[in-house]
């Protein structure tokens, strides 16, 4: 076997470039002594606890046209919906009697004044329902630096937006090249978040096509640099009706992804020990209880699916994603049941803010 001095690059406080790509190729008892390590830090500095955000998925209609997503502009075999402001308020009392803390308000991309409004509308409205105990992260694309004031004001406390990929030429090759995917647009657009007072959340695709090692571990430098405060990171699934689906051939197998998925999570937590990490749905359609791996190694936030029943086929952003046949509080006892025993206990009731963002 390699005997690659592993520990000792584990325990430097800064990784660079080349270390972090001989971490992100690990395996047998390198990547061992990686999750191994990853799972201290995560003890030391954020513990066992696994935070809810409860995921609305607010609507499927998208402006863009990302050649990876299912729900992209130019896609005309998905059935589009949009909830309604009854049907999120729903959703976010659920949550709220359930101790969940938080919930994650999800959308297709949407530039429109009244899309702007009825975000807005809801905002306030769960503000005042639950007497601003719930905490609010959105996930609703690029806005302007004012719809972002707007909606920090009225309520949201949090804000993912993922890069994608952090190379702009990767960038290019998933997204087109036009006015609306612009990469410049996109890092505007973190700024924003950030100077607006959100906890400001990132992430990437892991084993896209064109995507090495190299670019996954600049990845990481960036999410260090621009010092954020949680991440959403998950693998690549094609999706038939998207352009990607012609690279297929040049992938990696589902299980590298996955594989390399969890490793990702477990470096980031040893980069930013004290932010909030997701273990994403895109894990959990590869291996059914790959959520709980990643908390093993790292993560430290779940976001189950409080999407209203007959809705979630239709929010398909990749192959196989996981749509539960069980009720919503028969999902939370099984998983709480599932988090015991892997030693961990869902902060029931507490909105799990980023200890970095406190900072
Ligand atoms: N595979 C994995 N993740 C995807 N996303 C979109 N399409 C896919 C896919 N095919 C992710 C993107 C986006 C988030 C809403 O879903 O990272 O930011
Ligand atoms: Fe729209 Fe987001 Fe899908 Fe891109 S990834 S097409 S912005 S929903």
């Amino acid at each position: 076997m390699n005997q690659t001095p592993m520990p000792s690059i584990l325990h430097k406080p800064e990784f660079s470039q080349a270390e972090l790509v001989q971490l992100l190729n690990a395996s047998g008892d390198e990547e061992k002594a990686l999750f191994s390590y990853a799972s201290e830090v995560k003890q030391q500095h954020v513990g066992n606890t696994v935070y809810l955000r409860g995921l609305i998925e607010f609507s499927n209609i998208c402006e863009k046209n990302c050649y990876y997503c299912g729900i992209r502009r130019d896609n005309t075999s998905t059935h589009r919906y949009c909830l309604t402001n009854g049907e999120v308020l729903e959703a976010i009392r659920f949550a709220h009697e359930n101790g969940f803390g938080s919930v994650a308000i999800q959308s297709g991309e949407l530039s429109s004044d009244a899309f702007i409004r009825k975000i807005d509308f809801i905002l306030k409205e769960a503000m005042r329902m639950t007497n601003r105990e719930i905490g609010i992260t959105l996930s609703c694309g690029e806005q302007s630096e004012e719809v972002y004031r707007r909606w920090f004001e009225s309520g949201a406390g949090r804000y993912l937006l993922r890069i994608e990929s952090s190379s702009e030429e990767l960038y290019y090759k998933i997204h087109p090249k036009d006015e609306t995917h612009s990469f410049t647009k996109r890092l505007n657009a973190l700024e924003a978040l950030k100077k607006t007072g959100y906890q400001t959340g990132t992430g990437v695709m892991i084993g896209l096509p064109f995507q090495t090692a190299g670019h996954l571990a600049s990845d990481l430098l960036f999410m260090k640099q621009f010092d954020i405060d949680m991440c959403g990171m998950g693998p690549y699934i094609e999706h038939t009706q998207t352009p990607l689906y012609k690279n297929r051939s040049e992938l990696i197998p589902l299980q590298e992804r996955f594989a390399l998925s969890l490793k990702m999570v477990a470096l980031l937590r040893i980069l930013m020990p004290d932010i909030n990490i997701a273990a994403t749905t895109a894990l959990q359609s590869i291996e059914k209880n790959g959520r709980e791996k990643a908390l093993c190694v790292g993560a430290n936030v779940l976001m189950p699916n409080i999407t209203p029943k007959q809705y979630r086929d239709d929010y398909f952003l990749y192959q196989n994603k996981p749509v539960s046949q069980q009720s919503n509080e028969d999902d939370l006892r099984f998983l709480e049941q599932q988090l015991k025993n892997i030693g961990h206990e869902i902060g029931y009731f507490k909105q799990g803010n980023s200890k970095h963002y406190r900072k």
